[in-house]
């Protein structure tokens, strides 16, 4: 980016399903100021151009996982992108990819959370006792630390190539979500986990292509989360610990 510019193109996907035949792009002039974000140049579109368009935000920084789009090419959260670090006249923001469109860049998250329920992302009955503490030491805590961390924006979802073409394939944000209980201390259902993990459509899909790792805000690793639990289900098999 030209050191002198004092202005960036915001070039914006839009669509509103109740009006619009198709969609079509809309382009914005946002000024530049230092640490400026691409959510905080929307909201300035918002604030004093363009009343009618329609993103989500909550947070404002990176806690919440709510502004995810898909920004010059590549998933990232609107609130932690700045401009300046984009190296663009132009940049391109759309919704993310794969899921239905509510209006403009705001998407139905409903598919990728269906795909979280089919997991099971609670302790299974009787895997925590009910009447006293469950401890964990302080090791077994941040075995899943990471796990915890993932605040399910979809990003990863949205980078995946497998997911993108097979639109039953669980996606790496859920399995994290299943390791996370496999890797807890206190729920002790691993078979039955592995099993919701194994189906048709779920961890033997990943190709193992890292693009869920790179585009994390967390620094969640779900292809790690992905191969541990694939070498436990092999293991197990092994073992005899599970039925052919
Ligand atoms: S693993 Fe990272 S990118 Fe994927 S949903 Fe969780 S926080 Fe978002
Ligand atoms: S607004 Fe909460 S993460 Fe961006």
């Amino acid at each position: 980016m030209p050191i002198d510019m004092n202005e960036v193109t915001f070039k914006v996907f839009r669509f509103d399903p109740e009006k619009d035949k198709k969609p079509h792009w809309q382009r914005y002039r946002v000024a530049l100021r230092p640490g400026l974000s691409v959510l905080e140049g929307l909201l300035d579109i918002l604030d004093h151009q363009d009343g009618s368009l329609a993103f989500r935000f909550s947070c404002r920084g990176a806690v919440c996982g709510i502004c995810a789009m898909y920004i010059a090419g590549t998933p990232r959260l609107a609130c932690r992108t700045q401009v300046a670090e984009l190296k663009r006249e132009e940049i391109t923001i759309a919704p993310l990819p794969g899921l239905p469109i509510i209006k403009d860049l705001v998407v139905d998250m409903k598919p990728f959370f269906a795909k979280y329920e089919q997991i099971r992302p609670y302790f299974l009955a009787d895997a925590v006792p009910g009447e006293k503490e469950s401890l964990q030491t302080p090791q077994q805590r941040r075995a899943l630390a990471e796990y915890i961390d993932c605040f399910l924006c979809g990003l990863c979802h949205a980078a995946c190539p497998v997911a993108a073409t097979d639109r039953r394939y669980l996606g790496p944000a859920a399995l994290v979500k299943a390791y996370r209980f496999i890797a807890d201390s206190r729920d002790g259902h691993t078979d039955a986990r592995l099993a919701l993990a194994l189906g048709e459509d779920g961890l033997w899909r990943c190709h193992t292509i890292f693009n869920c790792v790179e585009v994390c805000p967390r620094g969640v690793d779900p292809t790690h989360a992905i191969q541990e639990m694939k070498r436990l289900a092999v293991w197990r098999r092994l073992a005899g610990k599970t039925r052919p």
